[in-house]
């Protein structure tokens, strides 16, 4: 390739990250009133495979990941333990992303809506990875709506008032913030 030809091919690459940077920067400001501060930042996998080795699941569990992001928690889970995995998500670039990386796969559904108005009253494990901003409301939400037995994950940040049965630390450096895993009504101040 001639010199001429690298700089063009650099200069695509560039003007590609840049849109895809302005993409990105347009979806998250677009859902900020609904996301409250919880942006499209995917749990790195070896936080998913941390979760995945401490929460056991079957075939007949309803996995919700409220705020499902590239769906990268879905597909682990259900490839890991054949559940049944349902993902909200309002952030379009994010919802593309997990809709067309799960093409093709059985057992997971991806629904383009705000969680808050969803009732997860059918969920037996309920993940998320969201925002201290709106952890409070959540536990209100979670115990207005949960079934006895429910169990429920949160990344980095705890539900205020409730006490986890387990809080994991992933064994890397750079992925260590905590994973706190409760179950409903055991862990909750009702
Ligand atoms: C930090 S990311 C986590 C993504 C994914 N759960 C994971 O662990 O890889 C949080 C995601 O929640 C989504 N989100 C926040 N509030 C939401 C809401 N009310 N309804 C649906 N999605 C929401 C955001 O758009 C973002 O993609």
């Amino acid at each position: 390739m001639k010199v001429v030809e690298w700089i063009f091919a650099v200069l695509i690459l560039m003007g590609v990250l840049f849109a895809v940077k302005l993409l990105y920067m347009f979806a998250t400001v677009s859902v900020q009133p609904i996301t409250q501060g919880a942006m499209f930042v995917p749990t790195a996998n070896i936080r998913v495979s941390t979760f995945l080795d401490a929460v056991p699941m079957s075939a007949d569990d309803l996995l919700v990941d409220i705020g499902c992001g590239d769906g990268r928690v879905l597909r682990a889970a259900r490839k890991r333990y054949g559940v049944r995995a349902m993902g909200f998500e309002v952030n379009p670039m994010a919802y593309l992303i997990a809709r067309v990386r799960s093409l093709g796969i059985e057992g997971i559904q991806i629904r383009w809506r705000n969680f808050w108005k969803v009732d997860l009253g059918d969920a037996n494990v309920v993940f998320c990875y969201l925002f201290p901003d709106v952890m409070e409301r959540l536990a209100k939400k979670l115990e207005a709506e949960l079934r006895p037995g429910t169990r429920v994950v949160s990344c980095n940040f705890p539900l205020p008032g409730w006490k986890p049965l387990e809080i994991l630390s992933p064994d890397s450096s750079l992925h260590d913030d905590p994973i706190y895993v409760y179950r409903f009504p055991d862990s909750c101040r009702l």
